[in-house]
């Protein structure tokens, strides 16, 4: 944990109660922050809430979320022990992909959990998260296991590309792709080292 974890705090950054948005004002029944330590080598970072989520209050808990602790426990990565999160913090309607506009309204808030965490490593969770953090076009499925860096703040971190959990429940072999990504990250959060990303 570092000195910025004091700045984590909802009210400190005016999470709660945000109005940025309106469409997702309209929209979400909660604010969805991440979960999970602030002292962990891993933060994992989603898109945005969706039904479950915006009703739990909490980020993956659905059936992405059941795919997503699955591959975890099985990289030998308790759920319980990394951070995760989404780029955006309230349901939009109809589950569609947040805007650029209600991503950057949100960045504050995630570049503030970011440095909070001051993680090893930044996985991505699809399509959305990369290109948000990354800035850039990224095609998720050739480009998953691959490492990039992001500055958020005045430090920057390195963020591995991963499909998102959902993917895998509509084409097997996401499957293989994710297990093996996540099989990365431990081993990258663990001791720093590459080896595992040689397998891609
Ligand atoms: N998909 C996401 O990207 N985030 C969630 O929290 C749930 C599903």
């Amino acid at each position: 944990m570092n000195d910025a974890t004091d700045c984590w705090d909802r009210e400190t950054l005016g999470v709660s109660g945000c109005q940025r948005c309106s469409s997702l004002v309209e929209s979400r029944s909660q604010i969805v922050d991440g979960v999970g330590p602030t002292d962990t080598n891993l933060l994992f970072v989603g898109e945005a809430p969706g039904a479950n989520e915006d009703e739990q209050g909490e980020p993956f808990v659905g059936r992405s979320g059941t795919v997503l602790d699955t591959e975890l426990r099985d990289a030998g990565i308790p759920r319980a022990d990394v951070r995760i999160t989404n780029c955006v913090r309230c349901r939009p309607p109809e589950n569609r992909d947040p805007t650029v506009t209600e991503r950057e309204h949100c960045r504050t808030y995630l570049n503030q959990e970011i440095t909070a965490v001051d993680p090893e490593l930044v996985v991505t969770l699809g399509k959305v998260p990369a290109e948000h953090l990354l800035d850039r076009s990224v095609a998720v499925t050739s480009e998953a296991g691959n490492i990039d860096e992001i500055d958020a703040g005045e430090t920057s971190y390195p963020v591995l590309i991963c499909v998102h959990p959902a993917a895998t429940l509509y084409d097997p072999n996401q499957s293989d792709v994710f297990e093996k990504t996540l099989r990365a990250a431990a081993e990258h959060a663990g001791d720093g080292g590459q080896s595992a990303l040689d397998e891609f």
